[in-house]
């Protein structure tokens, strides 16, 4: 695999998947298992990218047009990978990430309607071929996934909601979005059906990394 000796898995979905909370718990399954976790995000996972990321979660919805947003996620995107995740994975550790490219290609290719070949350009550019071994998608009607972010943004944090007010077509088409990534990428991208209580949906994911780990021989 490319990331040899560590280990990159993503966490994709669209808002109120459950994928912050499930990442935790696959953070538990490795740790039990004597493993070095990293758990990050993006945008952010890095100093500078954090700063990044304060620009592009606050402020109005049109505080950024889509092209500029595309490129800050990608300008925060190669500092997190250079300075956090590259040298995490040839320390040997495993990298759990919420968030990654493949939401660039859904937010702001998809939803914001740049294009999934645009985004694949500025992903090259930046980064080149780095990509995760693993991608699992978090799939959930987009009605309940903004209920339940809903839910979560009016008792954590009202300040990062940029993305949360979109409107329900956005979201339409970022599911869309992720369901055709999955489709183009098969060996990478995992759907994983977010719909169920959690423990359903941790055993979903454990199994879908037990048979990558069993595809890599280990
Ligand atoms: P965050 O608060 O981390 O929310 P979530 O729990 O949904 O991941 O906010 C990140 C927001 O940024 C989220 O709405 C998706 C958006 N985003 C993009 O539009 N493009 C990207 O490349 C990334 C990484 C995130």
């Amino acid at each position: 695999m490319n990331h040899k000796p560590g280990l990159f898995i993503s966490f994709e979905g669209g808002e109120g998947s459950g994928k912050s909370t499930q990442i935790r718990c696959l953070e538990k399954w490795f740790r039990d298992q004597g493993k070095d976790v990293v758990v990050t995000r993006e945008p952010g996972g890095s100093p500078g990218a954090e700063e990044i990321r304060n620009l592009l979660l606050t402020g109005d919805p049109g505080r950024w047009d889509a092209v500029t947003e595309a490129l800050l996620m990608f300008a925060s995107r190669r500092d997190h990978v250079e300075r956090t995740i590259r040298p995490a994975l040839a320390n040997g550790k495993v990298v759990l990430c919420d968030r990654f490219a493949d939401s660039s290609v859904a937010y702001q290719g998809y939803g914001h309607g740049l294009g999934a070949d645009y985004i694949r350009n500025l992903w090259k550019l930046a980064i080149g071929d780095f990509k995760p071994d693993l991608t699992l998608i978090f799939d959930l009607p987009i009605e309940l996934g903004l209920e339940r972010a809903g839910t979560r943004f009016a008792n954590v944090s009202a300040a990062e909601d940029r993305f949360e007010r979109m409107g329900l077509e956005f979201h339409q088409r970022l599911r869309d979005g992720f369901k055709e990534i999955a489709g183009n990428q098969k060996d990478r991208c995992k759907v994983i059906d977010a719909s169920g209580d959690l423990e359903t949906v941790t055993e979903r994911v454990v199994s879908v990394v037990q048979g990558h780990l069993a595809g890599q021989g280990g």
